[in-house]
């Protein structure tokens, strides 16, 4: 299925495209204001050249400047320490070149996983698709000009998980990038019955959420592992979880356990590198916990209903944006937590304050009516 890499034209984008394009106010959002005033007010050049005006008008002894500067040092040390945290809980980055990785995307055939393996085939990279999916017509154009393999497999199957890696061993060589990314659909059931939702949740179903969402992992880590850990040029391990996993909403017990899950087992997997006999195994594999809000993706579509204002401060984000922030940060040879929009930052936050607060954030939010009577089951 692989072909040499070729010059030609990038293959059409097949990434979803649900929804009209939105008003230009729909647009002004939390994250807008957030971007705008760190890259102003809270950015230390901005205030430290803020400050050279001042000092360029020689009024750098009066109190204004005096203050400027105090403040462009303070916002400084916070950037360089916040840096100096990183690096020691990540280890320093690894390098990384695209034509060398071999990446394995699961759930590539769609949604996030499938502008993921696109924007990875643009850098170079080579790409390795499990989709329970088989490849459309799009994807059968790609594998003819670039290196991009697309295994059938179900993820929650481990024999079929071993022998689509033993291929893609074969054909495109030992992966150094796993990207964990399939997700079953959404089953949006509550576990208590109601005059509005008398189906309840059963436990076949959320068997079944958990296998594909999170037996997956251990499937992919078991089968991928021994190749990861001895890479020379060292390795990725990305979790694609949910800020879900720590809000969990009304309706969604399977879908949200499933992604608490998986951090959790993306996080011991951090620690069982670190404190790894051969030291070079935490510098060399690197791991990324992803944890959004919404993706405009068909995971959710037509299956949540918020109120208006709720998207001011959490919007649905573009896959091609989490995308973005997912290959930047591989690309630096860097691991780390990625969360998005800026609300999912603030989790640290949200689960210091006390009960009361949470429980009028969340209705505020709407987030536990969020999943109504009219979600389907899958
Ligand atoms: N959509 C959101 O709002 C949202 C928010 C936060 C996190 N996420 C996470 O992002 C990831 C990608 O979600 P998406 O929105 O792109 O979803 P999606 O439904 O568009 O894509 C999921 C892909 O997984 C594949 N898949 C499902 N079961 C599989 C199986 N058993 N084996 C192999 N492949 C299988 C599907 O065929 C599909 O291609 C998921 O892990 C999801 O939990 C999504």
């Amino acid at each position: 299925m692989v072909t040499a890499p070729s010059t030609s034209k990038l293959p059409t984008s097949s990434s979803p495209t649900l929804g009209q394009p939105k008003p230009w106010y729909r647009y002004v959002n939390l994250d807008l204001l957030v971007r705008i005033l760190v890259n102003s007010v809270f950015h230390p050049y901005i205030i430290f050249i803020f400050y050279l005006t001042q000092a360029a008008l020689h009024v750098h002894r009066e109190p204004l400047a005096y203050y400027t500067l105090c403040y462009a040092a303070l916002l400084g040390v916070l950037e360089i320490g916040a840096n100096i945290n990183h690096r020691l809980t990540y280890g320093k980055h690894r390098e990384v070149k695209w034509e060398k990785e071999v990446v394995i995307i699961t759930g590539g055939g769609s949604g996030l996983g499938r502008v993921l393996a696109e924007m990875i085939m643009r850098k170079g990279g080579k790409v390795a698709i499990l989709d329970v999916k088989g490849a459309d017509e799009v994807a059968e154009d790609a594998m003819e000009r670039w290196d991009l393999v697309w295994e059938k497999c179900d993820v929650a199957k481990e024999s079929e998980v071993k022998e689509a890696v033993d291929r893609i061993v074969d054909d495109l060589g030992a992966p150094t990038v796993l990207i964990n990314n399939a997700a079953s659909g959404i089953t949006g059931l509550p576990l208590l019955s109601s005059i509005t939702n008398p189906t309840v949740l059963s436990p076949a179903q959320a068997a079944k959420t958990l296998t594909i969402n999170t037996v997956s992992h251990f499937n992919t880590l078991s089968a991928l592992l021994p190749h990861l850990i001895k890479s020379p040029q060292g390795a990725h391990i990305v979790t694609i979880s949910s800020i879900l996993s720590h809000l969990a909403p009304a309706s969604l017990a399977d879908y949200t356990s499933s992604k608490s899950a998986i951090s959790s087992l993306h996080q011991t997997l951090q620690h069982e590198l670190r404190s790894h006999p051969d030291p070079s195994a935490f510098a060399r594999v690197k791991t990324l916990l992803v944890e959004t809000g919404q993706i405009k993706t068909q995971l959710f579509a037509d299956k949540t209903s918020l109120p208006s204002y709720a998207e001011f401060f959490g919007p649905v984000l573009e896959a091609k944006d989490i995308a973005k922030e997912i290959v930047k940060t591989i690309e630096r040879g860097d691991g780390g937590i990625l969360r998005m929009p800026f609300y999912a930052k603030c989790m640290p936050i949200y689960s210091l304050l006390p009960g009361t607060a949470q429980a009028l954030v969340r209705w505020f939010s709407g987030i536990d009516r969020a999943i109504g009577a009219g979600s389907k089951t899958s």
